[in-house]
């Protein structure tokens, strides 16, 4: 029988596309969206607030769900603009999530985790699975501060948690909000449209990265994945490419020759200097058979192939 899923943060940048590929695999009508704000042709959706745990339980029993996927949070730039807030909605959503799974018996929760629990203390190349986390932002200590539940509720209840360190994640499909890393997607946008790109990151800055269709598929493989395997309930390393903005930019002049960028790093620039540059992921490889396709070159052809189309229908 299809797992019943409920997706919080399904109008987000990973949300979106992980809605429509949930949704092919399982059917429509098994894959719930749930977010503050609605985009067409998004059914089935339902209003949800994180934070309104009673509306959760409800949705959750009229739907009869088996799954959550809870991806609704705060991103590491503009979460620095309200820490308070931020904390709130990102530890106090997920811990309303895990009690949820916990007291209803659902079957799994998935959990997104992130780059951004290193911090200057974390050794910055190769990093390993298991390093000191010292965040330098309240998105980071969120994320790492949950980290720790999941694996309490793992641990202590035997709820199927499972979580991910995503990298900066770059699509046509949806825009980035409020991340240190969206700079990756917006330069490809601003590549076709305007043939310049102003950066706020410096040119050197190197950071773990991953094409969206990677991304996806890491997510759903590791919900598919025989829970026996799992070594890791708190954050699975990820990793597929890394590469500072000249770097990219160099990828991208190959397609545009025309292309020009400036550096103008603002306060994003500390945060990224405080995460790592690239990502040992061997325990996700060996648990659970994880393995990227795209590397900057194949994420640029496909990037630009697909946004060339996107661009060219609004015209
Ligand atoms: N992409 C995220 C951000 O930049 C990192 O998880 O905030």
């Amino acid at each position: 029988m299809s797992p019943k899923i409920l997706i919080t943060g399904a109008n987000g940048q990973i949300g979106r596309v992980l809605t429509e590929a949930l949704r092919q695999k399982f059917g429509r009508e098994n894959v719930l969206a749930t977010d503050i704000t609605k985009i067409e042709d998004n059914e089935p959706f339902e209003f949800l607030d994180i934070l309104n745990s009673q509306r959760l339980y409800e949705i959750v029993e009229d739907h009869n769900i088996t799954q959550i996927y809870h991806l609704a949070a705060i991103l590491s730039a503009s979460g620095e603009w309200n820490p308070l807030k931020t904390w709130n909605i990102n530890l106090n959503g997920l811990l309303t999530v895990l009690e949820l799974v916990r007291e209803k018996k659902l079957d799994k929760v998935f959990f997104p985790s992130t780059i951004a629990v290193f911090g200057n203390t974390t050794p910055r190349v190769e990093t390993p699975q298991d390093v000191p986390l010292l965040p330098s932002t309240v998105y980071g200590m969120s994320k790492s501060s949950g980290e720790l539940w999941c694996l309490y509720y793992y641990n202590k209840f035997g709820v199927d948690v499972r979580s991910l360190r995503y990298p900066g994640i770059i699509g046509w499909q949806s825009l980035p909000a409020g991340g240190t890393t969206d700079y990756a997607v917006e330069i490809y946008h601003a590549a076709l449209k305007n043939k310049h790109y102003e950066c706020f990151l410096n040119a050197d800055t190197r950071l773990p990265m991953m094409y969206m269709d990677d991304a996806i598929k890491a997510t759903i493989d590791l919900m598919e994945a025989d829970g026996n395997r799992l070594t890791v309930r708190y954050g699975y390393n990820l990793a597929a490419m890394s590469f500072s903005p000249e770097e990219i930019f160099q990828e991208i002049k190959k397609h545009i020759p025309e292309f020009t960028i400036d550096y103008k790093p603002d306060f994003r620039e500390n945060i990224a200097r405080s995460w790592t540059e690239s990502i040992d992921d061997r325990v996700a490889r060996k648990d659970w058979d994880w393995n990227p396709g795209f590397n900057l070159k194949t994420m640029s052809e496909d990037m630009l192939h697909h946004l060339k189309i996107v661009f060219s229908q609004e015209k």
